[in-house]
């Protein structure tokens, strides 16, 4: 790799003015975040500052109208949000995006296979279960066990608490082993020993390799996990830096105050 090369490859995920309207709605104003290999990135802001909008955008699933988004220096602007998966990168959704005739197990591998339709994995689903050996079967196995969800396996999205089912829309993402992985407030609605699961999980993946983006209402549980926060307000980056900096930054603490006193959190 020339030196060239390697210096790019610093940034696992980088954003540079990236800007979104709807309408007249201008939604994210030149948005740029930087996120280390290896590191656990808190993007936090108020609700309405746009988090989930740029969420969109990295993933593809939305396009910019202006702005670059890189994976490991890699130019991704613009592409499809299969292509996109392809590099690496995984997300997770704010609502629930389970398939509920489909095992838990099927979900995870389901995963593993976008492409593929629900009838062709469901005809196939009993070769995976009665064959363990199979590779793909235990990774799926294994994330479920990470998250002390082994045990329901066989059982049907339906038959589980909802805390738990938000845990298998995160082991979807994390099974088809990103680079990247966005987390939309994955422990919305989690209950106690599912949170502390979560909390393990991701403390964990950073010996692993795996980079984390995390959006997450409950300030307490990121800070305790973040490597380094952004702050979005009103579409726009006002802070970043280390936990400890951000949270005696002026502009934050205003920002948030601000929207307090006006009843939106
Ligand atoms: N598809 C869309 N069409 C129109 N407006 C949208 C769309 N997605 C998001 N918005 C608007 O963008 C703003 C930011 O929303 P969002 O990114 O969900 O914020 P956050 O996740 O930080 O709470 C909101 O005003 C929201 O109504
Ligand atoms: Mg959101």
């Amino acid at each position: 790799m020339s030196v060239a090369a390697a210096q790019q490859v610093d940034t696992a995920l980088t954003v540079r003015g990236i800007t979104k309207s709807f309408g007249g709605n201008h939604v994210l104003r030149g948005v740029d975040m930087s996120v280390a290999p290896g590191s656990l990135h808190f993007l936090i802001g108020p609700n309405g500052a746009g988090k989930t909008t740029l969420f969109n955008v990295i993933s593809g699933f939305i396009p910019a109208d202006d702005g670059e988004v890189s994976l490991f220096g890699r130019d991704v602007t613009g592409d499809h949000a299969r292509t996109i998966a392809r590099q690496g990168l995984a997300r997770t959704f704010q609502n629930l995006q389970l398939f509920d005739s489909l095992t838990v197990a099927e979900n995870v591998l389901m995963a593993l296979h976008a492409d593929m339709k629900v009838g062709l994995l469901r005809s196939m689903s009993g070769l995976f279960v009665d064959r363990e050996e199979n590779l793909e079967y235990a990774k799926a196995f294994e994330w479920l066990d990470r998250f002390g969800l082994a045990k329901y396996a066989a059982s049907m999205p339906a038959d589980l608490a909802y805390g738990d089912r938000r845990l298998v829309e995160i082991i979807r993402a994390f099974a088809t082993q990103p680079k990247v992985v966005l987390l939309d407030e994955p422990a919305a609605g989690l209950g106690v020993s599912a949170r502390a699961n979560l909390f393990s999980v991701l403390k964990d993946l950073r010996a692993e390799n795996m980079t984390v983006v995390l959006i997450e209402h409950d300030m307490k549980f990121g800070m305790a996990l973040a490597d380094e926060v952004t702050v979005l307000d009103i579409g726009a980056r006002i802070a970043h830096g280390s936990p400890a900096a951000v949270q005696q930054d002026d502009a934050v603490i205003s920002a948030y105050l601000g929207k307090r006193a006006t009843n939106d959190d």
